[in-house]
């Protein structure tokens, strides 16, 4: 049986600690399991990263930060996440399009509906199975990320309301899909996040 699965959450939360502990895990019980991220995740994709992340690309306009992002993900859909679903395997993907929604949708307040039909075309309709949502205020995540300082991005520089209005977004996101979306508190330790990882995904796994 096919599964696709999404991890979503502002910077710093810990989600790919717990994506690489869930592939190891579900690779310990014999899955076919992939690990993947956004963006990147295919060679185009990579290099559309490079440009997203670039510091010194602070003229990015919300729009064109929107398209980059689909772009690299019409990629990853179809090199990468569909011709493994399609073998019956496990997708664990460090976020997918509800991190658009959330971040260029509330953060920059782009028009929802448009980033949906946009979506749509770049995803070809494709929705995750289970969406786990770690869950952290974004001042607590981006210190941790300060500390990581070789991974700090041109995004993580956006102001702390920006931050705020994603994370806000994403608990709006998940509230209106309560059966596609598990929200996490990730201000615990790693362990018990991951036993709620593990639990819920053991729980899309039998049923
Ligand atoms: P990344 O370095 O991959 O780390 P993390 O996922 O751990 O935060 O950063 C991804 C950044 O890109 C993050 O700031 C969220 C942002 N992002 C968007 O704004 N929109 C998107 O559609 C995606 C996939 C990511």
């Amino acid at each position: 049986m096919s599964l696709f699965i999404t991890f979503e959450g502002p910077e710093g939360s810990g989600k790919t600690t717990q994506c690489e502990r869930l592939e190891q895990h579900l690779a310990g019980k014999h899955y076919d399991v992939l690990r993947t991220r956004e963006p990147g995740g295919t060679p185009i994709g990579q290099q559309v990263r490079g440009v997203l992340f670039d510091q010194n690309n602070g003229a990015m306009t919300p729009e064109a930060e929107f398209l980059l992002f689909s772009a690299s993900r019409a990629q990853l859909v179809r090199e990468v996440i569909w011709p493994q679903l399609e073998k019956g395997g496990v997708v664990v993907c460090d976020r997918f399009f509800d991190s658009s929604l959330a971040y260029q949708g509330y953060g920059h307040r782009l028009e929802q509906g448009v980033l949906r039909e946009v979506t749509r075309l770049a995803t070809g309709g494709l929705q995750p199975d289970l969406t786990l949502l770690l869950d952290i205020a974004p001042e607590d995540g981006l210190r941790r990320r300060k500390q990581q300082s070789e991974q700090w991005n041109r995004l993580d520089a956006y102001e702390l309301s920006f931050h705020t209005r994603a994370r806000q977004g994403f608990l709006t996101l998940a509230q209106a899909e309560p059966g596609r979306w598990e929200v996490i508190d990730a201000s615990q330790t790693s362990d018990a996040i991951f036993e709620c990882v593990r639990v819920r995904v053991q729980r899309a796994l039998a049923g």
